[in-house]
């Protein structure tokens, strides 16, 4: 028998039928949420404190940036534990399910959507305090061809980012990077953009699979 095979596509995953497929998969919405939750906990992670200015997040009504928060799983999360976010996506399919269901949350006050590209966010220099993307971050470089082209825009969102995040800003990303190469890749693109950081991976065994890269603006 073959077997379905389940990793995702961008954008074929995501649009039409697939983005409603998504919002009513409930096991989409466990994994997303779940993952959110560990991505905050890793927000307040005491490792980051001491790097750069040693500092310590409070419990504060920070603004995040959900980078590619589709239908809003991650982002509503963000919101159930007391932030105030901005939730930027490629795609309407996905987005429009976000905002349809916006009015229904009761802290639907502190989220704004917004049709972005993670790699042109139309956003105020030093105006976020962090940002998290969970199950997005490895599609930014669809559509580019070759290492170059690759390297520049991997390297012009983590400068873009770093000028948006506010002094000591932390960054959490969770993604599935296929090998160590390009795990590699996304995470020195952050280094050589002013962020410090380290990552966790739930299986160190693994060279692709499950990982998170923690951040901070130094
Ligand atoms: C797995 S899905 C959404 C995950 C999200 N955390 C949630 O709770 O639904 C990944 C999303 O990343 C978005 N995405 C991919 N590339 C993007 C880009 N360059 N800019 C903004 N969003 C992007 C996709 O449109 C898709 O909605």
């Amino acid at each position: 028998m073959e077997r379905k095979n389940t990793v995702p596509k961008f954008p074929e995953s995501y649009i039409g039928d697939k983005s409603e497929e998504y919002e009513n998969s409930l096991s989409m919405e466990r994994n997303q949420k779940k993952t959110t939750l560990i991505g905050i906990q890793y927000l307040f992670d005491e490792n980051l404190n001491k790097i750069g200015r040693i500092d310590f997040l409070k419990k504060n009504p920070y603004l995040i940036l959900d980078l590619g928060c589709g239908t809003g799983f991650s982002t509503e999360i963000m919101l159930e534990q007391g932030f105030r976010v901005i939730g930027v996506d490629i795609l309407n399919d996905m987005l429009a399910k976000a905002v349809y269901k916006k009015p229904f949350l009761s802290n639907a006050k502190n989220v704004e959507y917004v049709l972005a590209d993670i790699n042109q966010l139309p956003l105020r220099n030093n105006s976020i305090d962090h940002a998290m993307s969970i199950s997005a971050y490895n599609f930014i470089t669809y559509g580019k061809e070759g290492f170059r082209e690759m390297s520049k825009t991997v390297n012009n969102s983590a400068k873009s980012l770093y000028n948006i995040i506010k002094p000591n800003g932390r960054i959490i990303i969770e993604f599935y990077p296929k090998d160590e190469e390009e795990l590699n890749f996304f995470i020195s693109s952050f280094i050589n953009n002013g962020f410090n950081g380290f990552m966790i991976k739930n299986n160190p065994r693994q060279k692709g699979g499950q990982t998170f890269i923690l951040l901070k603006k130094c």
